[in-house]
């Protein structure tokens, strides 16, 4: 076994699920395009953070849904116009 100090400051979870049931997911309400956008946003400030994307976060009626981690902060509902005030949320404390 390998043990290594973690190299990014916060952990940033997108729920990107899609279900194939016709139940309400997040995948289909913008998920999987929220994490490419915030990943992208995040890689050209360099911030030393990690965006992927999850399976089911438990709260699908309201996706897409997104979690900072460790700020015991999480988003449901985000919308584009959301995305630059989510990013200066994940950029504090780490700037
Ligand atoms: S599908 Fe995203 S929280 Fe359940």
């Amino acid at each position: 076994m390998h043990q290594q100090s973690i190299p990014y400051k916060k952990l940033i979870l997108v729920c990107g699920n899609i279900r194939d049931d016709g139940r309400v997911s997040c995948g289909p309400q913008g998920g999987s395009e929220y994490k490419d956008k915030l990943k992208e946003l995040c890689k050209a400030k360099q911030l030393p953070v990690r965006v992927v994307q999850t399976s089911c976060l438990g709260q699908c009626d309201f996706g897409p849904n997104i979690m900072i981690m460790p700020d015991d902060v999480w988003l449901s509902g985000a919308t584009w116009d959301d995305i630059d005030e989510i990013v200066k949320m994940i950029e504090k404390d780490i700037l």
